[in-house]
């Protein structure tokens, strides 16, 4: 086959961010834009000719197209083999199980997650290494290297793959293999779960959930799971078609975005659970009758009970979780005398722990939960340990989580988001607040005493390195506290986040609302931050 060498330019704007390349679809389809990003993956990788690789995305628009034309490139560049989803699909967290499986040299995963997709949308592209999770920091660098150098790129001339059509085929000298995108992973939860048991509390107890898939990746999965293994009716899928503009909508399981399901699990009758998942299916949120589980609350109640599920009966070494995300998790990590690592945002600093063995839960306030079986956070995961918890407690979710609270304390916590500033006012207020911080250690505002400002910084204690400037943390004396970041996934301008969190030990005190707890702090947040004066926004855009 002909293999034919193309002359190119570098485009400047190819450094990977929190989560590989993301960029609107337009910006992707420039000339040779793709291919300059695929080639520089290539000439970055430590000898990958002959070397297997995994190739999928999550069904946003342009994902088919790019799946042809990457395929054509790594047969030009001798890659061996190349493992792709039937219909060009991979969730992410199937991608890292299948990388993992077949013992892959990595994979290419498309995806721009729960951001919207269509022509107008968003792309992404992101590298994940032989542990099947992202791209560590050098590799992502030595890649955007390689694309600010690169002169040219090699492609193989030849017909598209019919990527519906399970099989072997080859393309130059390469093979292609187009695999059910489902099937490894669905066997990898069997493994973790006891999925009899779910099926019987289904069964038994008249036990009903619902999933929202949001017309994104996880719906072919969840009926394979769902429907087709644990026997729920196909009417307790919603939006499990998945669509190229994910229906137009904004796959973030989240109170704002996930609507159909919100409103099922708020109004009349509802069932007993209910969930939802990401985009690419990396994310979950987890509902009970008229009660929201916050992810961090979720990470601890899987961690506090993780016994009483197969995959984890031999306990927890330990669990992670990100900065801004609430402590809930620490405190039970500290009853099971385990330790907890807090790690700045993004999944890839828990890959270091779980690789070297040191953590087996960890979780983000971003509604990623996951755990040593794969190195991607995982949303369908996530959903089945609560349904086997469910199955063994045979307690409501709202029961479980308050019980909970009544051991542990309860953690208020919210996250203000600032959409689409203009990325200088964004930088001028954190470097503002950098400044004042010296001056806020033991500051008192009302009845808030700070006890820690600083800009969060990680040292890795698996490999030393250290991480900077990952969020300024103002932490109270009352174990409270608020954090700013930057987003680093946005593709249009910047994102201001303020997290906040309050904690109350008095079970009397649980029932409160949220919004209202954390009302001062809020207040508080957008003083210290001057956020009205500096963006001219009284609000934020939006509020989980
Ligand atoms: C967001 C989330 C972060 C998550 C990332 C990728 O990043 O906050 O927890 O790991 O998406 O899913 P951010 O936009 O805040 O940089
Ligand atoms: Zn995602």
């Amino acid at each position: 086959m002909l293999i034919k060498k193309i002359s190119t330019t570098p485009y400047l704007d190819q450094r990977p961010g929190t989560s590989g390349l993301r960029k609107k679809v337009k910006h992707f389809q420039q000339l040779n834009y793709l291919a300059n990003f695929i080639q520089s993956i290539f000439d970055a990788l430590d000898s990958p000719a002959v070397k297997t690789l995994v190739l999928g995305g999550d069904g946003r628009y342009y994902n088919q197209e790019a799946i042809q034309i990457i395929l054509k490139i790594a047969a030009a560049n001798q890659i061996g083999k190349i493992i792709v989803g039937r219909d060009g699909l991979f969730s992410t967290p199937a991608i890292s199980c299948v990388i993992r499986k077949h013992q892959a040299l990595g994979g290419i995963i498309l995806s721009a997650s729960h951001n919207p997709a269509g022509i107008d949308g968003d792309f992404g592209v992101k590298y994940n290494t032989s542990n099947g999770g992202p791209a560590p920091e050098f590799l992502t660098e030595a890649i955007y290297q390689k694309s600010q150098q690169i002169n040219r790129y090699f492609i193989c001339q030849g017909e598209d793959l019919p990527l519906d059509q399970l099989g072997t085929y080859i393309l130059g000298e390469m093979t292609v293999e187009i695999i059910d995108p489902i099937a490894d992973y669905l066997a990898l939860m069997e493994a973790l779960f006891d999925f009899d048991q779910i099926k019987d509390h289904f069964k038994q107890q008249k036990f009903q959930m619902c999933f929202d898939a949001m017309h994104a990746i996880t719906g072919p999965y969840a009926q394979a799971i769902f429907q087709h293994r644990l026997g729920v009716q196909p009417s307790a899928l919603f939006n499990h078609i998945p669509l190229p503009d994910f229906g137009g909508g904004h796959p973030d399981p989240n109170l704002v975005y996930a609507k159909t399901l919100v409103e099922k699990m708020y109004g009349e009758a509802p069932p007993d659970f209910g969930a939802a998942s990401d985009g690419d299916g990396d994310r979950n949120m987890i509902l009970g009758q008229h009660f929201f589980v916050t992810p961090a609350d979720s990470l601890a109640v899987l961690a506090a009970n993780a016994h009483l599920v197969p995959g984890y009966q031999g306990g927890l070494v330990g669990i992670a979780r990100s900065m801004p995300t609430s402590q809930a998790p620490d405190q039970v990590a500290e009853k099971l005398g385990i330790p907890c690592y807090e790690t700045p945002t993004g999944w890839k600093f828990f890959g270091n722990l779980l690789d070297a063995g040191k953590i087996t839960l960890c979780g983000e306030e971003s509604f990623g939960t996951g755990a040593n079986h794969i190195r991607e956070k995982d949303g369908l995961w996530a959903v089945l340990f609560w349904l086997n918890l469910l199955a063994v407690k045979k307690q409501s979710v709202a029961a479980m989580v308050k019980n909970h609270w009544a051991e542990y304390g309860r953690h208020f916590y919210s996250r203000y988001d600032y959409d689409d500033l203009p990325l200088e006012t964004a930088q001028t207020l954190m470097e503002d607040l950098n400044k004042q911080l010296s001056t806020l250690v033991g500051k008192q505002f009302g009845s808030y005493k700070i006890y820690i400002a600083d800009d969060f910084s990680y040292q890795d204690p698996v490999d030393h390195t250290i991480t900077a400037h990952q969020g300024i943390r103002l932490c109270f004396e009352d174990g409270s506290r608020i954090i700013y970041r930057l987003s680093g996934t946005g593709t249009q301008g910047a994102t201001l986040r303020v997290y906040l969190e309050s904690f109350a030990q008095d079970i009397n005190q649980h029932n409160q609302n949220s919004q209202q707890v954390l009302s001062t702090l809020a207040t508080l947040a957008q003083n210290i931050a001057q956020t009205q004066e500096k963006t001219g926004r009284s609000q934020p855009s939006i509020i989980t």
